[in-house]
C-alpha cells in the first residue's frame, strides 16, 4: 500500500504538548500551522507566538534547529480556522475539558477538507464523548493520538481508535507518526488512561503508599524503586518531582472518576494529606520551590534535603545505608523475599504493579508487547511489566499473589512456570492469552543488531568491538566496551576487518544500540598509561587511531557511520572518516577533546578543516576555515541534534537523518548498498594553510576571551597547541600540506598536552566528576 503523504498539520492549542507536538512535526521538516484562542484583541495571535518564543528559548529544546522552528506558522482560531483546509492532519491540543473541545469539532467540521485526519491527545476522555454530535464522515476521520511529555524527547505515542474510525486513514498517520515524527505507535484500546499513564499512576501511587506504611525514607524507596526495578535512578519521588507534585491528584482524580469501580486502582487510590499541604505551599516539584526533594541554599552552600514522610519537614538529604544486596545484583526475585522493610517495599509495588498490567490483556491492549513498549517509551522503564515478570518468574508472583490473598490474573495462569518471552529458531517470541507464542513482529523498515544477534554470532570480536553481518551484503562494526569507549582494540578490529568486508561484502555501516554511540576514548586507561609515563604507548594508541580512521576512509568499499545518541571526541571523528552518516536524529555530535586539556588526535583536525573549507557561504581564503573549526573544536561545542550537527559542520548536508531510532540500521544499510555500485575512495585532501601569522591571530582572539573572563588561563594554552595544528604548523598559504602532514602535526600536539600535569587533571576530573575541569 502506498500512502499519501502528510504535506501540511495543523494543531490547535499551543500549550506545554500542543506546541511540542507542533516543533516535532516541525522537526521532521513538515509545515505546520499552530493556532490558540485570541487572548489579546491587538495582538491575536500572541499565544501562539509566544509559545514558539519560548520554545526558542526552552532546555531541554524541543526544536532541533532554529530552521526548524521558521516551518511553524502561527494564529489563532477566530481568524485562521478555515486554513486547516489545507491540512492533512489537524491534532487538537487544547485544555481537557469536554465541552470545549467537543464546541472546536463543531467548527472543524464546518472547514476542514473530508478526508483530512482529525485526532485529540487527550488523556482522559473518551473517545465516543468526544465525537458524540458529529457527522458520519468526521467520525470516520477521527481518532486519538496520545503524544507524551516533551513530544521530542519521549518516543510514545498510543493510538486509539473508534468503531466508526477508518483505519486506511489512521494506518496513514500511524505511518507519519513512526517515520517522520520518529514515535513508536502503540495501539491502545478507548480505556482510562489508556495503557502507559493507568499503570504508571498505579505504580506511583503503590510506591507512596508503600514507602509511608513501611517507614521509609524517599531516598530508600527511590533507591529500591529505581535502578533495580530498571526504572530511572530519580525513582519513585524522583520523577513525581519532575512531573509535577500537582499533577498527582489530577491524574488520581481522573482515573477513580473513570475505571469502574471494582478496578484495583480504587483501593489503592488514596488521599495524601502531605501531598495537598505541599502544593498548597507551592511545593509542587521542581517547577516550584522544591518537592520531595529540594537544593537548599544555606550560607552560600548548596545543601541537598528531602522530605521527611512522617513529619513533613525538610531535613539533609542522606544516602540509604544497609540496602539489601539484591539491589546492587539487580536480582527482583532475591529483593522481594529480602527479609526486611526493604523486601516487602520492593514486593509492594512489584507485586501490585506487576500483577495490574497482567489484568489489562486484552482490555486496554490487544497483547504484552502493546504494554512493555508502552512503559518503556512513556516512562523509560528498562523493562516492560512482563519483562519484570520474567525477571521474577510468573509461578514466584502468582505464589506471592495467593499467599497475600490477592487475585491473579488468568494471564498469569496461563503463563504458569513459562516465561513470556523466549527466543526460539533464532527470534524473539511472547506468549499470548491463549497460551501459544508468537514472533514479536517488526513494521517494515525497522532492522535491530539485537534481532541480528539471537540468530548469529559476530564475524569477529574482541573486548571492545564487534563485527556483525547484517544481511544483503553489509557488515556492521559495533563498538561493545563501557560507554563504547573507543581504544586500541577497537582499532584492531577496525584494521582486521577490512580486508574481510573487501574480499566478502558490499559494505559497512558503523552502529550500535547503545544509548549513546560512543563518547570517545577509553580517558581511564590513557590515565593510567599516564600515571606510569607510558609515552610510548600513548603515542602509538594515537597513531593507531589515526591509521585505522584512514584506513577505513580510504577502504575499497562504502562506510556509513550510523550514530545514535552522543558521538564525542573520537566517536565524532570516526563519523568524520565515513563516506556518509544516516544520524538519528537525536545525535549529539561534538569534538570535546579540549573539555579534558586535549585535541582532535585521530584525524579531527584535517577532516573538520577539509569539511569547512568546502563550506557554502564562507568567505575565500585560507584564514575562515581554520578560524570556524577553531572556534567550533576549542569552545567543545556538542551540537544538540542531528540538524544542528550539519549547521557545525559534523555531519555533511546530504547526510541522511532518520527520525526513528528503530529505523536506524535498516536506512544506513541502505544509504551504504546505494552507494556500492560504481563506488570509488575519496581523494587525499591537501591543505594550504595560513602558518603563524593565523595562529597569532586566533590567539589574539582567546586572549579576548581570557580578558573577559570567558576563558581561563589554561584554556589560552590548549587552544594554542590547537591553532598550530589548524594552521599548518611552520607554514604559509603558499605551502602545501598533506594529510599525513596534518596528522603529524595533530600528534605531536596531543602528546605536548597530554604531557600537561593541568591537561591530567583536567582528564582525571572528568573521569571522577563527569564535568570539565576550569584550571
Ligand atoms: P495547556 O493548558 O498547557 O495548554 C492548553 C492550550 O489550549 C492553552 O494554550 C489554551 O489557551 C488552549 N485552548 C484552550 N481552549 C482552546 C480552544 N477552544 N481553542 C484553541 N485553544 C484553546 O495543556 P496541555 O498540558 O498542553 O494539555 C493539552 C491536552 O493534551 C489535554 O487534552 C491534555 O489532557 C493532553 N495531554 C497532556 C499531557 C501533559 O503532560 N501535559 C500529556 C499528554 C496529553
Amino acid at each position: 500500500m502506498s500512502v499519501a503523504p502528510v504535506k501540511k498539520v495543523c494543531v490547535i492549542g499551543a500549550g506545554t504538548m500542543g506546541a511540542g507536538i507542533a516543533a516535532q512535526v516541525a522537526n521532521g521538516g513538515v509545515p505546520v500551522l499552530l493556532l490558540d484562542i485570541v487572548r489579546d484583541e491587538n495582538d491575536r495571535n500572541s499565544v501562539a507566538e509566544g509559545a514558539v518564543k519560548r520554545m526558542l528559548k526552552a532546555d531541554p529544546a524541543p526544536f532541533m534547529s532554529n530552521r526548524a522552528a521558521k516551518l511553524v506558522e502561527t494564529g489563532n482560531i477566530e481568524d485562521h480556522l478555515d486554513k486547516v483546509a489545507e491540512c492533512d492532519w489537524v491534532i487538537e491540543a487544547i485544555v481537557e475539558k469536554l465541552s470545549l473541545k467537543q464546541s472546536l469539532y463543531e467548527k472543524l467540521e464546518k472547514v476542514r477538507t473530508p478526508g483530512t485526519a482529525v485526532t485529540s491527545n487527550t488523556s482522559t476522555i473518551p473517545l465516543e464523548n468526544l465525537v458524540e454530535g458529529r457527522s458520519d464522515a468526521f467520525k470516520s476521520d477521527f481518532f486519538i493520538t496520545h503524544f507524551f511529555n516533551p513530544p521530542r524527547y519521549m518516543r510514545l505515542l498510543e493510538l486509539v481508535t473508534g468503531p466508526a474510525t477508518d483505519m486506511d486513514l489512521a494506518a496513514r498517520i500511524r505511518d507519519f507518526a513512526d517515520r517522520v515524527l520518529g514515535k513508536t505507535v502503540v495501539d491502545a484500546k478507548d480505556t482510562p488512561g489508556f495503557i502507559a499513564n493507568r499503570i504508571g499512576t498505579l505504580w506511583i501511587q503503590a510506591a507512596i503508599n508503600a514507602a509511608m506504611d513501611l517507614g521509609l525514607t524517599v531516598e530508600e524507596a527511590d533507591a529500591i524503586a529505581g535502578r533495580p526495578m530498571g526504572v530511572p535512578k530519580t525513582g519513585v519521588f524522583g520523577l513525581v518531582d519532575l512531573v509535577g507534585v500537582d499533577l498527582m491528584p489530577y491524574l488520581q482524580e481522573s482515573l477513580t472518576s473513570t475505571l469502574p469501580k471494582d478496578d484495583p486502582y480504587q483501593a489503592i487510590a488514596r488521599d495524601i494529606p502531605l501531598i495537598n499541604k505541599m502544593i498548597a505551599e507551592g511545593y509542587t516539584g521542581r517547577k516550584g520551590k522544591g518537592g520531595f526533594y529540594r537544593l537548599n541554599r544555606e550560607g552560600g552552600q548548596k545543601l541537598k534535603e528531602a522530605v521527611d514522610l512522617s513529619s513533613g519537614h525538610y531535613r539533609k538529604s542522606v544516602k540509604p545505608a544497609s540496602l539489601p544486596r539484591a539491589v546492587k545484583s539487580g536480582d527482583l526475585g532475591a529483593l522481594i523475599a529480602s527479609d526486611d522493610k526493604f523486601g516487602a517495599y520492593a514486593w509492594a509495588i512489584l507485586g501490585q504493579t506487576l500483577s495490574y498490567a497482567a489484568s489489562l490483556v486484552p482490555e486496554a491492549a490487544d497483547d504484552i508487547v502493546a504494554i512493555d513498549e508502552a512503559m518503556k517509551l512513556g516512562y523509560n522503564w528498562k523493562y516492560g511489566p512482563f519483562e519484570l515478570i520474567d525477571r521474577i518468574g510468573a509461578a514466584t508472583l502468582v505464589e506471592r499473589l495467593r499467599a497475600d490473598g490477592a487475585p491473579v490474573p488468568s494471564i498469569l495462569e496461563t503463563a504458569g512456570d513459562r516465561t513470556f518471552y523466549r527466543i526460539e529458531g533464532g527470534k524473539r517470541q511472547y506468549l499470548d492469552l491463549d497460551g501459544e507464542y508468537y514472533d514479536v513482529a517488526r513494521p517494515e523498515g525497522v532492522e535491530l543488531l539485537a534481532d541480528v544477534k539471537l540468530s548469529s554470532q559476530p564475524l569477529m570480536k574482541n573486548a571492545s568491538a564487534a563485527l556483525w553481518d547484517v544481511g544483503d551484503g553489509v557488515v556492521c562494526l559495533e563498538f561493545t566496551g563501557k560507554m563504547n569507549a573507543l581504544d586500541g582494540e577497537v582499532m584492531k578490529l577496525i584494521g582486521k576487518a577490512i580486508p574481510l568486508v573487501a574480499e566478502k561484502y558490499k559494505a559497512m555501516v558503523v552502529y550500535n544500540e547503545g544509548s549513546q554511540f560512543s563518547t570517545g576514548a577509553n580517558l581511564g586507561l590513557a590515565l593510567f598509561a599516564v600515571n606510569i609515563a607510558a609515552w610510548g604507548e600513548i603515542e602509538k594508541l594515537v597513531a593507531g587511531g589515526q591509521e585505522a580512521y584512514k584506513a577505513l576512509k580510504y577502504a575499497p568499499f562504502p562506510v556509513v557511520g550510523a550514530p545514535s545518541g552522543m558521538a564525542l571526541g573520537g566517536g565524532c571523528e570516526i563519523l568524520l572518516h565515513c563516506d556518509a552518516v544516516q544520524a538519528h536524529a537525536e545525535s549529539y555530535i561534538g569534538l570535546v577533546e579540549c573539555g579534558v586539556g586535549l585535541i582532535p588526535g585521530w584525524g579531527g583536525c584535517g577532516e573538520m578543516l577539509a569539511r569547512w573549507r568546502d563550506m557554502p557561504g564562507l568567505p575565500k581564503g585560507p584564514m575562515p576555515p581554520v578560524a570556524k573549526v577553531f572556534e567550533i573544536v576549542s569552545t567543545a561545542t556538542v551540537a544538540k541534534s542531528a540538524a544542528e550537527a550539519k549547521e557545525l559542520g559534523f555531519l555533511r548536508k546530504d547526510d541522511g537523518v532518520s527520525m526513528n531510532r528503530d529505523r536506524l540500521l535498516a536506512d544506513a544499510k541502505q544509504r551504504a548498498l546505494s552507494m556500492v555500485e560504481g563506488y570509488s575512495s575519496p581523494e587525499a585532501p591537501t591543505f594550504n594553510l595560513p602558518g603563524p601569522t593565523g595562529k597569532v591571530a586566533l590567539e589574539l582572539a582567546v586572549e579576548g576571551f581570557q580578558a573577559q573572563g570567558k576563558a581561563t588561563d589554561y584554556d589560552g594554552v590548549v587552544s594554542s597547541h590547537l591553532a598550530t595544528v589548524l594552521t599548518g604548523g611552520d607554514t604559509d598559504a603558499a605551502d602545501t600540506l598533506t594529510e599525513q602532514q596534518m596528522l603529524e602535526l595533530e600528534r605531536e600536539a596531543f602528546m605536548a598536552l597530554v604531557r600537561n600535569p593541568r591537561s591530567q587533571a583536567r582528564v582525571e576530573h572528568m573521569l571522577e566528576t563527569g564535568k570539565p575541569l576550569r584550571n
